[in-house]
């Protein structure tokens, strides 16, 4: 809590405001019973119209201040508890943005994003209770308790019955009720994480028809949340009868024993009717206080899966003097081990390889042989476990990381383009590009001919995910993007494998000729990709098998030709 409090700077005037107003709500709420036996002991039994008139506006007075007050205190209690959630969403949010990928790999994104809503959400509300509920409840018990006192206060003995009994009640169903709050969050994790992952792949889930199999795993999800929820409402439920048995039977022994007074003269009729309206005032008091000790309880949950997240340290860290330039675009792998975080395996195995500035390396080897591990070494998505990674002859973790990635630039094998134009996504690239230096890179990645096909050119519309480009436009422009970095290397993890072959071609010779300077790494199931590369490492279970030109790797390395010939024969084969 002790972090997330400062996120109530801003909002601390509408915090401080609302349980003042809120106190003065209570005095409100407590005078009246008080003048109304006023108006009965003293105007009615006096016969006196005056007297009544005047308390009877004093009376109305206190109802209206009162009523203002608790608005008040609503208003200002809302303020700051929806601006204090809305501070802790933002800093939340702006914390998963400096995450790493391992960061990444450990929550999922589904819990992430209720997270983000749902628990923030909760927090919100809790503060407002507990800037309202919180301070109404106790004040009200102690005022209605000591008024129903200083009434009668061998009458108020009641309690010494009444308050026990509903407060068994109320521990009871508190703690039959708190493990099933406490599991609610995440079962909204996981309807949420049904919901995220049908909607991001419906087209594939119509495509293989699987709407029942997923309505299925769907209703499965929502009926748990369904039958928790109403379990834990239920205990609720059951208190409710419980309270109001307490309390009628409360107001019955008030009447009887009150009654006895009255006829003895030890009591008065107004006395009797402000007594029951104290008695039900601190009853509902307590019941207030559990209500609130509940919505605490999930506040509590909310509370601890957020801080989760704050206190999640990015894996990578920054050195605190990095060096801010990157000499030139050479790469070496210097006795590389790599295992993901919470795996047993070595996914890298004693990799070591380097390669000049401007050269162009492809790399080739099945799925799974860690070619993808391999290359997100380079700008740093994950730190090595063993050895170092050089980019310009520096260790990667000696560099400004910003500064890093702008001048490694990575085309992640799935790769996605963001809603907007087709030029908002290219600034992604490069903030203040000019439409010529656009065009330029969209033309070095074989795009412009399909770009300046629309009216609108640069304009035309980019939906969520790109889904209104095919797959190898997409990757054309993913590549124009990272072009417009003007990196020093280019890392192209499988990125024109939905390029036909023709166009694949070209988008080499671009490289070739007019990125002659930017050392380019290729990560590619065709050998014709990059057969004319400078070298080629053959990947396999993690280990660089071979190294090598092209033909130098068909002499000495069984896969590449196992590769290259089944390749071959489907060339034929057409
Ligand atoms: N984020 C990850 N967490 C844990 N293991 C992973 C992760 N990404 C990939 N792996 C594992 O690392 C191995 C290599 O994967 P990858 O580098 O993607 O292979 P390739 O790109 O050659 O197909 C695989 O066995 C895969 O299961
Ligand atoms: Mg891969």
């Amino acid at each position: 809590m002790k972090k997330l409090l400062p996120l109530m700077r801003k909002y601390i005037v509408f915090a401080i405001l609302s349980p003042i107003f809120m106190i003065l709500e209570v005095l409100g709420d407590v005078i009246i019973p008080y003048l109304m036996s006023k108006i009965v002991d003293i105007g009615i039994a006096n016969q006196d119209i005056d007297y009544i008139i005047t308390i009877g506006i004093i009376m109305i007075i206190a109802a209206i201040l009162a009523m203002v007050f608790g608005v008040s205190s609503s208003f200002f209690g809302a303020n700051a508890g929806y601006g204090f959630a809305a501070e802790i969403r933002q800093k939340t949010f702006e914390k998963i943005q400096g995450y790493s990928f391992a960061n990444l790999d450990s929550f999922t994104i589904s819990s992430l994003i209720t997270r983000l809503t749902n628990d923030c959400n909760t927090i919100g509300q809790v503060t407002m209770m507990s800037l309202r509920m919180a301070i109404r409840a106790p004040f009200m018990l102690v005022f209605a308790l000591i008024m129903s006192f200083r009434i009668n206060s061998s009458l108020a003995k009641i309690f010494l019955v009444a308050l026990p009994v509903l407060a068994i009640a109320i521990f009871f169903t508190l703690s039959k009720a708190r493990p099933l709050f406490l599991k609610l969050q995440t079962h909204v994790d996981k309807v949420n994480g049904v919901i995220q992952e049908n909607l991001t792949n419906i087209r594939i889930v119509k495509s293989f028809n699987r709407q029942d199999f997923e309505e299925a795993k769907f209703k499965k999800r929502n009926d748990n949340l369904m039958y928790t929820a109403f379990k834990a409402i239920s205990y609720i439920i059951i208190l409710m009868p419980v309270f109001n048995l307490v309390v009628y039977s409360t107001i019955i022994a008030v009447l009887w024993f009150g009654g006895k007074q009255i006829t003895i003269g030890t009591m008065t009729g107004g006395a009797l009717i402000s007594f029951i309206t104290y008695i039900t005032q601190v009853l509902m008091s307590l019941m207030m206080i559990s209500m609130y000790f509940m919505n605490l309880l999930r506040g509590s949950a909310s509370v601890s899966r957020i801080l989760e997240v704050v206190n999640t340290e990015s894996e990578i860290n920054e050195i605190s003097m990095p060096i801010d330039e990157v000499r030139d675009g050479s790469i070496s792998f210097e006795n590389v081990s790599f295992t993901y975080p919470g795996s047993s395996e070595r996914t890298l195995k004693n990799i070591n390889f380097s390669i000049k500035s401007g050269e162009t390396l492809g790399i080739i080897g099945s799925t799974g042989s860690s070619k993808s591990t391999l290359v997100q070494l380079i700008p740093r998505l994950y730190d090595v476990t063993e050895g170092s990674v050089k980019v310009g002859g520096v260790d990667v973790r000696e560099y400004d990381m910003e500064i890093l990635r702008h001048k490694v630039s990575f085309v992640l094998q799935k790769n996605t383009l963001f809603s907007g134009t087709i030029r908002s996504n290219m600034k992604w690239g490069k903030e203040d590009a000019t439409d010529e230096e656009i065009i330029d890179a969209l033309k070095n990645a074989q795009a412009w001919e399909f770009v300046s096909s629309y009216d609108d050119g640069l304009d035309h519309i980019v939906e969520q995910n790109g889904d209104n480009y095919s797959g190898g436009q997409k990757q054309r422009l993913a590549i124009a993007r990272a072009l417009l970095k003007s990196p020093k290397a280019i890392i192209l993890d499988d990125s024109t494998s939905a390029v036909d072959m023709t166009t694949d071609a070209k988008i080499q010779k671009a490289f070739k000729e007019n990125l002659p300077d930017v050392t380019t790494i290729i990560i590619a199931q065709r050998i014709s990709s990059i057969e004319h590369a400078d070298r080629i490492i053959v990947m396999h279970e993690g280990s660089i098998e071979s190294m090598g030109s092209h033909e130098e790797l068909l002499e000495k390395s069984p896969i590449y030709k196992e590769i290259y010939v089944s390749q071959q024969k489907g060339v034929i084969g057409q």
